[in-house]
């Protein structure tokens, strides 16, 4: 595997960022997962819009997004997969030990992986833990991701692959790598990036292409939603079937898989909606 390493492309073992790098240190970064298909990147116009955006949230320098795409374009091409995860991570660079980052400036590394298409049914549970709705990270797509890691293995513990977590105010918001939409009455609903989610960018096509409502929900409603979705990268729109221990009857209901049609069309047709 090729890597790109602070502007060249590397071999994975020759891919190397210093053990001082504010990203390892204190999770001070940001990144991106962008899916590929066939060699060709899926809507990277609105993942380099976020990772400007996170990059603005953490006090980063803006990426150079010219350079990026080309560390983009250069990585998918040194590794062709037909379906792949590209990741961009961009860090807080060589710094001090404790929570000041330095003046050396930014690091950027692309990777490309391989990537399995999901199954169009999963189980989740739901996790005791919180997101915080007014945090200074909120909304933020940043390396600081350990709680996702503790609650992710916490599902998998469950035989499930995703954990939902509500807010501090009770309210549902997101899971550890993707949002979530819920049936109510016959109507498409998901919680509104005010909730403390991260704007997903599978979620903001889902609301532009099927027309649902961001509506405040209590986390319960996931007791009683008639269908649970789930939206992200890598999972696109994927059918919920259990939640804890509910089943939800009938695998993929009406409403969803009238979303994942729709969504699979639209995504199709234009790789950089
Ligand atoms: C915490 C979190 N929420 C939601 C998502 C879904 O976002 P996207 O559709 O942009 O992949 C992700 C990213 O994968 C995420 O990390």
């Amino acid at each position: 595997m090729r890597i790109w390493v602070n502007g060249e492309l590397r071999d994975a073992e020759d891919a190397r960022v210093s053990v001082l790098d504010h990203g390892l240190t204190v999770g001070d970064g940001i990144f991106e997962t962008v899916k590929t298909v066939d060699g060709r990147p899926f809507a990277l116009t609105r993942h380099l819009d976020r990772l400007t955006r996170s990059a603005r949230g953490l006090g980063l320098p803006a990426p150079d997004l010219d350079e990026v795409r080309r560390a983009c374009a250069d990585v998918i091409d040194a590794n062709p997969m037909a379906l792949g995860r590209l990741r961009i991570t961009y860090t807080g660079g060589l710094s001090p030990l404790g929570s000041d980052r330095g003046d050396a400036g930014p690091g950027l590394v692309v990777a490309l992986g391989e990537a399995a298409r999901r199954p169009d049914t999963t189980a989740v549970i739901t996790v005791p833990w919180t997101r915080n709705e007014r945090g200074a990270l909120t909304g933020l797509k940043t390396t600081s991701y350990a709680e996702n890691v503790v609650a992710l293995a916490r599902a998998h513990e469950h035989g499930a692959s995703e954990a939902l977590f509500a807010n501090t105010a009770g309210q549902l918001c997101e899971g550890t790598g993707s949002n979530v939409f819920v049936v109510l009455d016959g109507r498409l609903h998901t919680p509104p990036v005010a909730s403390g989610c991260l704007a997903g960018i599978t979620r903001a096509l889902a609301v532009e292409w099927t027309g649902a409502q961001e509506t405040e929900l209590p986390f319960d409603v996931l007791e009683r939603a008639e269908e649970i979705f789930l939206t992200s990268t890598l999972r696109d729109v994927q059918a919920v079937d259990r939640v804890d221990g509910r089943e939800l009857t009938g695998g993929v209901g009406p409403v969803t898989a009238k979303a994942m049609r729709i969504f699979d069309e639209r995504a199709g047709n234009d790789l950089d909606p």
